[in-house]
């Protein structure tokens, strides 16, 4: 694997799940595939699962990793070709970049969408330019429109739950992404990255339920069962991922905050005891309630924990294919 920034990076996303139990279970075992090497953890934007699950799987590989806050403690970069830098930005993306990839085996970035424009935010510009310029493999901590650690991650959860659960082992397992309420505009990185992971996986029947004018982006739903009706959508569910996203078609704006989109006990009785999933952080009692949260349905703990063997299987398969 030479790059990590979307599923179609990953040739088999269940020997790559595999490779990541794996390591749950023996997180040592390859400690020496990373020695000697250096990997760069850069955070253009806040995190606490990525920052510090990602530093742990490198540590168990072997490596030591270097975390630079770009926002907070490097120049401001400039990312548009031919810029006159007369502005805020101080160092452009080419010459920062080749420096860096001069300094690591492996650069790990983290970016946001700017929710202003979405042409240029769905270019994956800011990525594409540290792949660009950088010359070494670079792994999406989350980008401006997909989180593909944190995809692995609910997959590698997912397969987990079913293991432990003989009624689920031999039925295709329902899974509902449910839009939630939110008080400020949100990516539609979590979301968009869940549907193409689970599309590309291809072992579930997969309902998507959002109000009116939170349709995601077409080439990361497609596959996926739409419905505007959530306790329909809920109904029989194995698994609801749950997960707020502002709207892409009005880029950016929040056009619901009814919160009756809220997932509770009562709308769970309606699912097949599913067990619920949210990438974290969560907004209690706005974009999930408590009584979810805290109750036996939730995996969002061992969902934040699983993102340790997510990072360590991807950034291992970059480690075997670096000569
Ligand atoms: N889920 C997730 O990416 O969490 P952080 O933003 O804390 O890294």
């Amino acid at each position: 694997m030479k790059q990590f920034i979307s599923v179609k990076d990953v040739t088999d996303i269940d020997a790559l799940v595999k490779q990541a139990l794996h390591y749950k279970a023996n997180p040592f075992v390859d400690k020496a595939l990373g020695a000697n090497k250096r990997i760069g953890l850069l955070f253009l934007n806040p995190s606490l699962r990525t920052r510090l699950s990602t530093q742990v799987a490198a540590q168990n590989l072997g490596m030591e990793p270097i975390v630079f806050n770009v926002d907070k403690e490097g120049w401001a970069l400039e990312f548009t070709e031919g810029a006159i830098m007369n502005g805020t930005t101080v160092e452009h993306i080419k010459d920062a970049a080749p420096i860096l990839g001069n300094y690591f085996d492996i650069l790990c970035i983290r970016t946001f969408p700017s929710l202003q424009n979405k042409e240029q935010d769905y270019s994956e510009k800011i990525i594409h330019q540290f792949i660009k310029y950088a010359g070494i493999p670079i792994v999406s901590l989350e980008s401006a429109t997909l989180h593909p650690l944190q995809s692995l991650t609910d997959i590698i959860t997912i397969q987990e739950s079913i293991a432990l659960n003989e009624k689920l082992k031999n039925k295709q397992p329902k899974i509902v992404l449910t839009w939630a309420p939110h008080i400020k505009p949100i990516p539609q990185c979590v979301a968009n990255s869940f549907s193409e992971w689970i599309n590309a996986w291809g072992a579930a029947n997969f309902v998507i339920t959002h109000p009116e004018g939170y349709e995601l982006a077409a080439q990361y739903t497609n596959g996926a069962t739409i419905m505007y009706n959530q306790d329909e959508a809920l109904k029989d569910a194995d698994f609801v991922y749950v997960k707020n996203w502002s709207s892409y078609n009005e880029y950016g704006k929040v056009l619901c905050t009814d919160s009756n989109w809220m997932l509770t006990n009562t709308k769970l009785a309606a699912t097949n005891n599913a067990k619920v999933m949210h990438c974290l952080p969560v907004r209690r009692n706005v974009e999930l309630s408590d009584e979810i949260l805290d109750g036996p349905n939730s995996l969002v703990t061992k969902e934040a924990s699983n993102r340790v063997w997510a990072a360590q299987s991807v950034l291992a398969k970059i480690l075997s294919s670096l000569s």
